[in-house]
């Protein structure tokens, strides 16, 4: 074998094992994006764990997969509300971050669309909110939606309903231009109305609340809407969705019309004849996007001349007419009075700056990442220092450089601890890894970590069971492990300070009802390394049971498609170890089920030939008796069936339980097949 041979296949193992990293971590940043809303680091930073992905990929096109993260747009669908598919996709926009990429933009796009000279674009603003659509059959709203993961969002009408100028209804003049139109925009929430409602939450001892875009979320996903009617949302409407009638010419043209229409649309844009126009725009903005009301992270620049958009046509993420520019990230000055260490789930430890509280972008702050070890040193700060930390739109703000000038001689270097700074036990340094870990599974820092993602929403789902009351009950030493959580008693809690008899009910009654959570989910909620919300999906759909998964062999785990040996691995080692098999004896125990709602049995693909759900899109509505609906969902999906939120033509099957209201209407006027709960239970098998 040659040298230059060696080498290749030694680059193709290092090439397989980085891949697998970056899509566990990837995927990460996904969930912390989309499902939690609590993003880690800039989209800067994402956009370059994927560029180094994608080319990976290109490198090596045998480690290219179907479901890689670079062939999808993001979120996996949370589970709580009806879902509906986007007729047409919702698509994200790629990113520039300097005028270069813009003229680069403009070039690519003359050059496909054969036009010598220049093009007409519209720059708008990238509002910093949650993407919706809202669909109107026969000039009402028939749904709003949020984008999930670009294909199937979710269902949140009564929710949409509650934002400042979204109408229920389309005047007249719309209703005779065609049966349906959809719009999408952006839900956010103007600064003063966030930092207002912010306080009050947090002052009645709620949940702290990072950001405007972070809040709007939540208030979209609220279970009651007349709590997201609290919440001052605003929309912007920015594009079309499905419509069944023709569109005016160009970009402008059609947001005066739904202007026309009574859709809030943001007046701060521009027509521009050139590309040089559209960087003269982005240094108009640089300085005074901080005099908006609200949050943006960029402007948006869209191909004017509508004609134009399927000439461009979309690659696998966002369509070729629409780029987005993205601000550099807000700096400001203040002081590293120290860094102090905290413990992660997995007992990894970063280094958090503690800073001279200082405002920036918005909110006042007083901690930074530091991210590991290396980058101290790379960084070179020393604790007194005057620092310059930045923020790029909402994430967690970082230390950018020391100011070296401003040294008094008082600065001290920082010593990175040998001991873990929650339980004393040694840190490990792996020579694979930059991170530093305590190995202690007990130690109390990551199993606070553990208990606050077992409880997370796509989780176990554990109402309640958020940052304050874990730090509640370890402190007063009622839970130490998972399994503890169990044996909470209504008792307890109502013994710990600020909590009410009937919050402590509540939370043993959230404990009750996860019991019943699906196993994709459990398996999830364990925090296995590597093995995120997808992933532990694709276990629950290979695997009949929980001991299946634990009695799999390393080789068949990484033979299932999406799964690498890092992932196989992680996962066999966590089921080897005993105190985690104990772990889940014990959970059992307390009564947990764990029922497989996505399992599909070997050489049934997609869902057995036969089963009356195949192909079929379904509606359901009122109330099971003997499921709650995302199982329901589940079952039909894994059964292939599409379930979708409101009753039209295409309809095949409404599935009606007690009360079924308007939707059970609707069928029966469009003929659409109704099945009752006891005949749905047969077809389920
Ligand atoms: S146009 C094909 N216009 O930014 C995408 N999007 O990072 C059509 N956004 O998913 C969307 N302001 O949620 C468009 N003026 C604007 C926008 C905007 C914010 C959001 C949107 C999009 C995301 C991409």
């Amino acid at each position: 074998m040659t040298d230059d041979l060696l080498g290749d296949i030694e680059a193709q193992e290092q090439a397989v094992a980085r891949v697998e990293e970056l899509r566990a971590e990837i995927e990460r940043h996904n969930r912390l994006y989309y499902d939690d809303a609590e993003p880690e680091i800039s989209d800067r930073e994402y956009d370059l764990l994927i560029a180094e992905l994608s080319g990976l990929e290109k490198r090596f096109p045998d480690l290219a997969t179907a479901d890689s993260p670079t062939q999808r747009i993001g979120a996996t669908v949370a589970g709580d509300f009806e879902q509906v598919t986007h007729e047409v996709p919702m698509l994200s926009i790629s990113n520039t971050y300097s005028a270069e990429e813009l003229r680069e933009w403009d070039a690519r796009t003359r050059k496909l669309l054969d036009v010598t000279g220049n093009i007409e674009y519209v720059v708008e603003l990238k509002i910093d909110g949650v993407a919706v659509a809202l669909r109107y059959d026969g000039g009402k709203l028939s749904y709003g939606a949020t984008r999930g993961d670009g294909v199937r969002g979710e269902v949140i009408t009564s929710n949409i309903l509650t934002v400042k100028g979204v109408p229920a209804e389309l005047p007249e003049k719309a209703r005779k231009l065609g049966t349906h139109l959809e719009v999408r925009g952006e839900v956010y929430m103007e600064w003063a109305d966030f930092e207002r409602v912010r306080d009050e939450i947090e002052a009645a001892g709620g949940k702290k609340i990072a950001n405007p875009r972070n809040f709007a979320a939540g208030s979209l996903k609220q279970k009651d809407s007349a709590e997201t009617a609290r919440r001052p949302l605003r929309v912007f409407l920015y594009a079309a969705g499905s419509t069944d009638f023709a569109l005016p010419g160009t970009h402008d043209e059609f947001l005066k019309f739904i202007d026309g229409l009574g859709f809030p649309v943001n007046r701060e844009r521009h027509v521009c004849a050139s590309i040089e126009e559209v960087v003269a725009q982005t240094h108009y903005w640089e300085p005074r996007r901080k005099n908006l009301p609200y949050n943006t992270d960029g402007l948006v620049i869209k191909v004017n001349r509508r004609d134009f958009w399927p000439q461009l046509g979309v690659t696998s993420k966002s369509p070729r007419w629409v780029v987005a520019y993205k601000f550099s990230a807000e700096q400001a000055q203040t002081k590293l009075e120290d860094i102090q260490c905290q413990v992660g789930r997995t007992g990894t430890i970063t280094p958090v700056a503690h800073l001279t509280p200082v405002f920036l972008a918005g909110s006042t702050i007083s901690r930074a990442t530091l991210h590991n070890e290396d980058e101290i040193k790379r960084l070179g700060i020393l604790i007194g220092d005057q620092v310059i930390i930045e923020k790029g739109g909402d994430v967690i703000p970082k230390v950018v450089r020391p100011l070296e000038s401003a040294r008094t001689g008082k600065e001290r270097p920082y010593v990175f601890p040998d001991k873990c700074p929650v339980c004393d036990s040694p840190l490990v340094r792996s020579e694979f890894e930059v991170a530093v870990r305590c190995e202690n599974i007990s130690c109390p820092g990551q199993v606070r970590e553990r208990l606050l993602h077992f409880a997370s929403r796509n989780a176990m789902d554990i109402e309640g069971m958020g940052d304050v009351l874990v730090a509640q009950v370890m402190e007063a030493g009622l839970v130490h492990t998972i399994a503890e959580l169990y044996r909470l008693t209504v008792d307890q809690l109502a013994g710990l300070e600020r909590m009410g008899r009937k919050s402590a009910q509540n939370v043993v009654e959230a404990l009750e009802k996860s019991k019943q959570r699906p196993l994709h989910h459990f398996l999830f909620a364990l925090g296995v390394r590597h093995i995120g919300a997808s992933a532990a999906k694709l276990l629950a759909q290979r695997f009949e049971n929980l001991d299946a998964i634990i009695g799999a062999p390393r080789e068949e785990l990484s033979q299932i498609e999406g799964f690498g040996e890092i992932m196989a691995e992680s996962l066999h080692d966590f089921f080897a170890n005993e105190s985690n098999r104990a772990l889940i004896e014990d959970l059992r125990t307390s009564g947990l089920r764990m029922p497989n709602t996505v399992y599909r049995p070997a050489g049934s693909a997609l869902a057995p030939a036969n089963s009356p759900f195949a192909g079929k899109t379904i509606v359901l509505t009122g109330t099971l008796a003997a499921m709650a609906r995302d199982m329901a969902k589940e079952r039909i999906e894994a059964l292939g069936g599409k379930c979708t939120g409101s009753v039209s033509r295409k309809t095949d099957m409404l599935i009606a339980g007690e009360e079924a209201g308007s939707k059970l209407d609707k069928a029966r006027e469009l003929g659409v097949r109704v099945v009752g709960e006891e005949e749905f239970l047969k077809m389920l098998g």
